[in-house]
């Protein structure tokens, strides 16, 4: 079966024909129908998140589960499943106390397996929540799928897996964004949009999109922005401050991994406003914040994994916003690819050329 591996730090992924063990103990056998191409894989790519080569990335996946081992319960031959990148136990501390998206077990769950083997014998790991949707089939932990009705197209579903889920989960269970607020989002990728569609849900009244990318700032107010603003070309605070009496946004999101953009989110956010940082930056950089004004100004930063979501309950939830015209997945799917072109989707995703690329391994 043909998977693409991460090989070395910085260098192209390398598709190789892998194979597969069989389906074990506790274990689901999937294939996969779609996977996204998220910016997270790159920055494993390149090293900003840690995850040594040799690896098969891809955390944003659909399937179906043709393969189930023994003590599995819940699942059977033939579902339909999102994979979870931030796979839920269920069982500990975060899961039972509603917090499911920093469960303990998570990385313990999703990193610890290693089911492909190489051509030249070598063992890789599988990427985030041990979903390796840059393969063609996986073996993973149940606790790392949702199961999902099956009329439900299967490219949309993979969107939710990962970016779809963490954006508009960043606007509706993190920051809560209420009707009538104005909010900014800083970075208007496949998760940018995804945030700005939340918002728009929420019944946010001004939603400023942020980017240097004429096509993302294009793509942005197609999907709900009321303004949009190239910083490269403009003024950030003056910009946000002439449109907001000189106050600030009630929420500005950070979607792009970056400490300075961290902090000009803290900058462009009101007193008493919630700050809110998405993008993952290198997992060794800090940013500086003012440490008394924070505190005089009362303003609020919260950091969101997956959207603060609880994946069981919410990505049905997001399902259910879709199948009514509440968000729109299909416009988000801007490029099909099949596996091998996985480089290239790296490529148009830097060039600002699409929203989600995403595999079709039905193609
Ligand atoms: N918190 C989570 O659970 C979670 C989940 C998924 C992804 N992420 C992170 O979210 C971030 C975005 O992911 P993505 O897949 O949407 O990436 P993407 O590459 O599709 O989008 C990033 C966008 O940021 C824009 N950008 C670059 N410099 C900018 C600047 N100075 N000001 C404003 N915008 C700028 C780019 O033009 C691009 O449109 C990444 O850091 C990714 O790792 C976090
Ligand atoms: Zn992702
Ligand atoms: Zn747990």
């Amino acid at each position: 079966m043909k998977a693409a591996i991460f090989v070395e730090q910085d260098a192209p992924l390398v598709v190789e024909d892998v194979t597969l063990d069989p389906v074990g103990p506790g274990e689901v056998h999937v294939k996969w129908v779609a996977s996204g191409v998220c910016h997270s894989d790159l920055s494993l790519v390149k090293g900003k998140l840690p995850l040594p080569p040799p690896a098969i990335l891809g955390h944003e996946g659909a399937g179906i589960i043709v393969g189930i081992g023994d003590g599995v319960g819940g699942l059977a031959v033939g579902d339909h499943v999102i994979g979870v990148f931030q796979p839920t136990c269920g069982e500990c501390f975060y899961c039972k106390g509603g917090q499911s998206y920093v469960c303990e077990k998570a990385i313990e769950i999703g990193m610890s397996r290693m089911p492909f083997t190489r051509p030249d014998g070598t063992k890789p790991f599988a990427g985030p929540g041990g979903l390796a949707t840059f393969a063609e089939e996986s073996i993973v932990a149940p606790t790392a799928l949702v199961k999902i009705p099956s009329d439900f197209d299967m490219q949309q579903a993979a969107l939710i897996g990962c970016g779809v889920t963490t954006g508009v989960g960043a606007a509706l269970w993190a920051a809560k964004v209420q009707g009538g607020e104005t909010v900014a989002i800083i970075g208007c990728g496949g998760v940018g949009i995804a945030a700005i569609q939340g918002c728009k849900v929420a019944g946010a009244k001004n939603i400023i999109a942020v980017d240097p990318q004429a096509s993302k700032r294009k793509w942005a107010e197609q999907f709900g922005a009321t303004h949009s603003v190239d910083p490269n070309e403009t003024n950030l605070l003056e910009y946000i401050q002439g449109l907001t009496e000189g106050r600030g946004v009630d929420i500005a999101f950070e979607v792009v991994g970056v400490p300075a953009l961290q902090r000009q989110a803290y900058d462009i956010t009101r007193p008493g406003g919630k700050v809110t940082w998405v993008g993952v930056p290198d997992i060794s950089a800090e940013v500086s914040i003012p440490a008394g004004l924070i505190v005089l100004q009362n303003k609020s930063i919260i950091g969101t994994m997956y959207g603060s979501a609880n994946v069981k309950e919410h990505m049905i939830t997001l399902m259910e916003f879709a199948k009514k015209g509440d968000l729109d997945l299909k416009g988000m799917i801007t490029q099909e690819i099949t596996v091998d072109d996985i480089n290239d989707a790296f490529t148009a995703m830097l060039q600002g050329d699409v929203i989600r690329s995403v595999i079709n391994y039905d193609a």
